[in-house]
């Protein structure tokens, strides 16, 4: 079972596990869920600008991903903004995002993207939320979104692609 551990609350709280996929991302996680809820949330009324941001950010960073991207990327901030508002909505109840986050791996087996790639991919999000971060200690929020992704974004992402690279 993913176990995202809030640090200042209950852990009691958390639901039973459901799925059972056991694999290296089930393991106990501990990641800051309160700073992941209150950044995303001090971002409202901002998400789109942040979003477009970030992909503006990665696209001049690594020109060469830009083609791999419809030229509308309409959709592509929606859903870019949907996946991380599920995040931070269910951050403590991480299990129920399992299998929405392979999905999302399974959703790139055709991009031929590498680990670099999704750390390039992270490192320009983190970059850019410490341009849009207005509240808080930039550098906590950091390490929380660190976290969420080393310990449960890119292992449940990489589970999908995995098996999306399977079955291709
Ligand atoms: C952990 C890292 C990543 C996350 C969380 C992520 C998230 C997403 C999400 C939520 C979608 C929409 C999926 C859907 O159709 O429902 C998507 C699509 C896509 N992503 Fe990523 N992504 C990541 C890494 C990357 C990287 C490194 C690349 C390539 C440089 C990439 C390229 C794409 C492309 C090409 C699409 C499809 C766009 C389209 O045709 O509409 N992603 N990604």
């Amino acid at each position: 079972m993913i176990q995202i551990k809030p640090r200042s609350s209950d852990a009691a709280r958390m639901l039973p596990t459901v799925g059972t996929w056991a694999t290296a991302a089930t393991e106990e996680r501990d990641v800051n869920t309160e700073i992941i809820r209150e950044s995303w949330s001090a971002l409202a009324g901002h998400r789109r600008e942040f979003i477009e941001a970030f992909y503006a950010r990665l696209f001049e960073r690594y020109p060469q991903y830009r083609g791999l991207f419809p030229e509308n990327m309409n959709a592509q901030l929606e859903r870019m903004i949907e996946m991380l508002s599920s995040l931070a909505e269910f951050a403590e109840h991480a299990h129920l995002l399992e299998p929405h986050l392979r999905k999302v791996g399974f959703a790139h087996r055709k991009t031929g993207i590498h680990a670099s790639d999704v750390e390039n991919f992270k490192d320009t999000f983190l970059d850019t939320l410490a341009t849009f971060a207005a509240t808080g200690d930039a550098d906590t929020q950091r390490r929380a979104w660190r976290e969420a992704f080393d310990e449960v974004i890119i292992p449940l992402f990489d589970e999908g692609l995995e098996r999306g690279r399977s079955v291709s």
